[in-house]
């Protein structure tokens, strides 16, 4: 069983990353979020430190684009490879309209000819394996039917569809049996994404894709509950243990990031944290509010001893 970790921009950095592998494990793979290629300015200092971190080496991390330019496509798949990665990742997800108005994401998911176009340029010039990360449509959740046609002309590593579209955003839920028609469809392995939140729920899905599922990538739920890729692969934790474990996993991100950012950005790292892993505990919104009141460190430090020592974890 393969189970990835999906790209959160904002959520699942470097420091995340490895500390969830150092601390629970259960990830086999873990998706960067992206890096963004405008044609008009060069990308973000911080998404390019985060794809080129040295923690990454902890870990199997598989960088991410964001583009419509095959010149800068290949350019950065080449300046990736240098530092040693094998594999990219190219974004066709992203439903935002600052990204979808530019062609990029989601945007171009109605425009399997210049997705093509794209593919024909860059295919045989980017020194690694590629893969899609895609929904089933910007508008429609069957516009991905044109499009695996298309992905089928090219040699891809993998195909992973998050099974909502653009115009859903990240709301309502996942359609996994439109996934099921694609499977047969595609020549690619196929990755599903879109609301693995429980292990009741991983069952259901392997139950449904009678097993025809190359691996299941984890989004949100890896933030509210970090416990579960290794539940799935079979840890049973008991209530004591999973609460040290919680803990311990605060603790180490806490002093990572501490050492790397000032103190309201520190503050906001964390606060940013509790949004999802306030999920943790059964009164997730009395929990998140207690961290949302605390506007200085001492504060915090003394709303999370008491989270702690005093709110119950959710276990279900
Ligand atoms: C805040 C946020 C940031 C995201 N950033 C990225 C990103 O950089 N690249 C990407 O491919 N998907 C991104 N996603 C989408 C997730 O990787 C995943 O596809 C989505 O959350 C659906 O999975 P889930 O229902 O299990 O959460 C993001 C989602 C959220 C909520």
């Amino acid at each position: 069983m393969i189970l990835s970790s999906g790209p959160l921009q904002g959520f699942t950095d470097d420091i995340f990353r490895s500390t969830h592998h150092q601390v629970w494990g259960g990830i086999d793979f873990y998706y960067g979020p992206y890096i963004r290629l405008d044609n008009h300015k060069p990308p973000k200092k911080s998404q390019l430190k985060d794809s080129l971190s040295e923690l990454n080496k902890s870990i199997n991390y598989i960088p991410q684009i964001l583009a419509n330019n095959p010149e800068l496509i290949i350019e950065q798949a080449k300046a990736l490879n240098k530092h040693g990665y094998q594999h990219l990742n190219w974004n066709l997800g992203c439903p935002y309209p600052m990204v979808t108005k530019r062609n990029m994401g989601a945007g171009l998911l109605p425009q399997p000819k210049i997705i093509d176009e794209i593919l024909k340029s860059i295919i045989s010039e980017i020194p690694m394996k590629l893969s899609i990360k895609c929904r089933l449509g910007l508008h429609k959740d069957d516009e991905i039917k044109a499009l695996i046609e298309v992905f089928n002309k090219y040699a891809l590593q993998e195909i992973i569809i998050h099974a909502r579209t653009g115009k859903q955003m990240y709301k309502g839920f996942a359609q996994a049996e439109k996934v099921i028609p694609l499977l047969k469809q595609s020549h690619h392995k196929i990755v599903y994404n879109g609301d693995l939140d429980s292990v009741e729920k991983y069952n259901e899905l392997h139950k449904l894709f009678s097993g025809h599922i190359h691996h299941f990538m984890i989004g949100r739920a890896l933030l509210k509950k970090p416990q579960l890729a290794s539940q799935i692969k079979g840890t049973a934790y008991v209530e004591e243990e999973l609460q040290e474990k919680l803990f311990l996993f605060h603790e180490l991100l806490f002093e990572k990031y501490q050492e790397k950012l000032h103190y309201s950005h520190l503050l906001m790292k964390m606060r940013s944290f509790w949004e999802y892993f306030s999920y943790s505990f059964e009164q997730q919104h009395k929990t998140f509010k207690a961290i949302k009141k605390s506007k200085t460190i001492k504060k915090y430090n003394i709303a999370v001893k008491h989270i702690f020592s005093e709110n119950k974890l959710s276990l279900d």
